[in-house]
């Protein structure tokens, strides 16, 4: 299984590096699965916005399109909850392009 490593930084500001996102994972699984606390309680539908995250800008435009199901989801964010690079992690896929991103576990 291919894997890449990112970073992780949580809500208490600590810098988890190393962390690793395998091939077949969503952003939001991977952290789940790495033991970050992401409730993730849409499943990874677009619909609940637990699984909010921001991504560093660089992997921000790398990660591609928001849909519109995710639009609706980031705009019903509060402005001090929602950050230029915001994204709903269920909905970023796995991109080898990936390695090295610095992920901020979003504010709930
Ligand atoms: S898990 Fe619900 S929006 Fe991502």
């Amino acid at each position: 299984m291919t894997s890449i490593e990112i970073t992780v930084i949580d809500r208490e500001g600590v810098e988890h590096s190393g962390v690793d996102w395998e091939e077949d994972e969503s952003l939001m699984e991977s952290l789940v699965r790495n033991s970050f606390p992401i409730l993730a309680t849409c499943g990874g539908n677009a619909s609940c916005s637990t699984c909010h995250s921001f991504l560093d800008q660089v992997s921000f435009e790398t990660a591609g399109e928001i849909d519109e199901d995710e639009a609706d989801v980031l705009d019903s964010l509060t402005e001090e909850e929602r950050e230029p690079t915001s994204r709903l992690t269920c909905q970023v896929p796995w991109d080898e392009d990936l390695e090295g991103a610095v992920v901020r576990i979003g504010p709930f």
